[in-house]
C-alpha cells in the first residue's frame, strides 16, 4: 500500500479532501459547547442556532448558482437528488407526458434510475453523444415531442470533462412543455453555473466534489417545477415537503461553507488547474502513442481522459502512488467497458488502456511532474523487449537490469531477481541497492549475491540455491552479460531438490 504522504493525487472528480474552512465550521455543529440541537426544534434556542446555520448554509449554495433559497433542497448527495429529480418527476407524470430523454453518457445514478422507469412504463430516449463527447441541441430538437416529460442532461461529464451548451438546449427543452434536470455534481465549483440565466428547472449537486463533507447534497427545484415534483421520502414534511428526514447540520454547514469557498476561488483554482492540466498533457502526448479523448469538444480543464495506445499497457503500471481512475478498466460491479468510453468510439481494448486524471485545488506542479514520469516509465516500459531469457519453467536470466527496466520485469511477472554481479564492477552501472528499492516499490523481492567473474565456489552455489528455492517464483537472475547467473544455475542443479 502506498503511504498518503506518497501519493500524488489525480482523482478529485471521485471525491476531494474537505477544505480545512469546511471542516472548521462543521466541528462547530457537533459537540455540546457548538450548534448541535435539531433544526426542526423551533421551541428553544438551540433548535433555533441550527436552523439559523441550515438556512445561512441554503444561502450559500442557492448564492453559488444564482438560485433563490427557496429552491435548494437538502439530499444525501446528487445520486439522491438524481432519484429524486427522476422519480419524483415520474410520480406526478402518471398518464401524461411519460417519454423522458437522456444521454448514454450519464452516471450511473441517472441511467439506472431511468431504467427503474422504464419497468414502470415510462419510454426513454438515450441520447448518443458525438465522436467528442457532445449531446448536441440538434440531438436534443430530435429526439424531443409533444409526450416528452423530462430531459435530464449532465453539465460536465465526470469522465472525460465534456460540457454540455446547457444554455442552447434549455429553450428547445421548454418550448416542447418539458422540464430539464442537469446532473452538475462534476460542475459544481469547476465552471459559472447561473440556473435563472441557464434556464435549468431540476439541478443536483453533491459537496464531495467540491471540498465538501461526502453524504450531503441537493437539488435545485425552481419554483415552478416544484409543483411537479413529488417527494421520495415520506415523513416529516421537512424540506418544503421534498424531503423528511432530520436535517444533519453539520454537514450542511460543510456545504453551505464549501459553496463559498467555491464562490470565492473557482476563477483562481481554474486558472491555475488549466495551466498544470495543460502541461501535463502535452508533456504526456510528446512521449507518443497517447491520445486525448474528447479533445475536440467544449471541455473543462480539471478533468483528462487520455488512451494510451500500446497493447501491454495497464494503469497499474502508473505505480500505486500515482492515484488516477482507470475509468475504463471494468465498471467493477459490472465487469464492463465504461459505457462512457464505449459510447464515443473506443473498443474495449482501448477502454481499458485508459485513464482518468482529475485535477483540483491542491494539485501541484510536483504532483504533475511526477505524474509525467511515471507515464514515461510505463510506456517505456510497454515498449521495451521481454527482458530475460528463460532457462528452466520459474526461472530466467539477463545482462545487467537498468532502473527503467523494472516495469517490464514486473509486467512479465517475474516476482523476485538477483543480482549475481558486484556494485561497481564497472562504472555507471545501477547499485543492487537502486534495484533492490525500485524492484521494492513495485512488489518484487531482490537478493544479492555478487559473483566475481568465473569464481564460483561451495558458499555461492549454497547460497544461489537457498534464493531459488525460498523465493517466490517466477525468479530473474541478473550478471553483466547473464552467463554467470546461467552458471550458477546449471552448476547448482545437483543440489536443488
Ligand atoms: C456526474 C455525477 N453524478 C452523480 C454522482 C453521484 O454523486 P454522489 O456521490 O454525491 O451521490 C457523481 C459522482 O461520481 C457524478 O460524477
Amino acid at each position: 500500500m502506498s503511504e498518503p504522504g506518497n501519493l500524488h493525487y489525480f482523482d478529485y472528480a471521485a471525491t476531494t479532501p474537505a477544505d480545512p474552512r469546511v471542516i472548521e465550521s462543521m466541528i462547530g455543529c457537533l459537540g455540546a459547547d457548538g450548534v448541535f440541537g435539531n433544526p426542526a426544534s423551533s421551541s428553544h434556542a438551540a433548535g433555533i442556532a441550527a436552523r439559523d446555520k441550515v438556512e445561512h448554509a441554503r444561502q450559500q449554495v442557492a448564492d453559488l448558482i444564482g438560485a433563490d433559497v427557496r429552491e435548494i433542497v437538502w439530499t444525501s448527495g446528487a445520486t439522491e437528488s438524481n432519484n429524486l429529480a427522476l422519480k419524483g418527476y415520474a410520480d406526478m407524470a402518471t398518464g401524461r407526458r411519460c417519454h423522458l430523454v437522456t444521454s448514454q453518457i450519464e452516471h450511473k445514478a441517472i441511467l439506472d434510475t431511468m431504467a427503474s422507469l422504464e419497468k414502470r412504463g415510462m419510454t426513454v430516449t438515450y441520447l448518443r453523444p458525438t465522436d467528442s463527447g457532445e449531446i448536441t441541441a440538434d440531438a436534443i430538437a430530435q429526439a424531443i415531442g409533444p409526450q416528452t416529460g423530462l430531459v435530464s442532461l449532465m453539465l460536465v461529464n465526470n469522465e472525460i470533462g465534456t460540457l454540455t451548451d446547457i444554455a442552447a438546449i434549455a429553450p428547445i427543452v421548454h418550448a416542447a412543455g418539458a422540464l430539464l434536470h442537469v446532473d452538475a455534481a462534476q460542475a459544481l465549483g469547476k465552471t459559472m453555473i447561473d440556473v435563472k440565466a441557464l434556464g435549468i428547472d431540476l439541478m443536483s449537486m453533491s459537496a464531495h466534489k467540491v471540498y465538501g463533507p461526502k453524504g450531503i447534497g441537493a437539488l435545485y427545484v425552481s419554483r415552478e417545477a416544484a409543483e411537479r415534483i413529488a417527494s421520495q421520502m415520506h415523513g416529516g414534511g421537512h424540506e418544503f415537503g421534498l424531503r423528511s428526514g432530520t436535517l444533519a447540520t453539520h454537514q450542511i454547514v460543510g456545504m453551505g461553507m464549501a459553496c463559498e469557498l467555491a464562490a470565492e476561488k473557482m476563477a483562481s483554482d481554474t486558472e491555475r488547474i488549466a495551466g498544470l492540466s495543460r502541461h501535463l498533457l502535452d508533456a504526456v502526448l510528446a512521449l507518443g502513442d497517447v491520445t486525448q479523448n474528447a479533445h475536440l469538444a467544449r471541455r473543462i480543464p480539471h478533468t483528462l481522459s487520455l488512451t494510451i495506445g500500446l497493447p501491454a499497457f495497464q494503469t497499474a503500471m502508473l505505480g500505486e502512488n500515482l492515484a488516477v481512475s482507470s475509468t475504463s478498466a471494468c465498471n467493477s460491479a459490472a465487469g464492463k467497458p465504461s459505457h462512457v468510453l464505449t459510447a464515443i468510439g473506443l473498443d474495449a481494448n482501448a477502454a481499458s488502456r485508459t485513464v482518468r486524471l482529475s485535477f483540483g485545488r491542491y494539485t501541484t506542479r510536483e504532483n504533475v511532474d511526477y505524474a509525467i514520469e511515471c507515464f514515461r516509465r510505463a510506456l517505456n516500459a510497454c515498449r521495451s523487449k521481454a527482458v530475460g531469457t528463460p532457462i528452466s519453467p520459474g526461472f530466467s536470466v539477463a545482462p545487467q537490469l537498468k532502473l527503467d527496466d523494472l516495469e517490464a520485469v514486473r509486467n512479465q511477472g517475474f516476482k523476485a531477481i538477483i543480482c549475481n554481479r558486484p556494485d561497481g564492477e564497472e562504472p555507471g552501472q545501477p547499485t543492487f541497492s537502486d534495484i533492490a528499492e525500485a524492484a521494492a516499490r513495485l512488489g518484487i523481492e531482490a537478493r544479492y549475491l555478487p559473483v566475481v567473474s568465473g569464481k564460483i565456489g561451495e558458499d555461492e552455489l549454497a547460497s544461489f540455491v537457498e534464493y531459488v528455492e525460498t523465493l517466490p517464483a517466477p525468479v530473474l537472475a541478473y550478471c553483466r552479460t547473464g552467463n554467470r547467473s546461467g552458471m550458477l544455475w546449471n552448476m547448482s542443479e545437483p543440489r536443488r531438490k
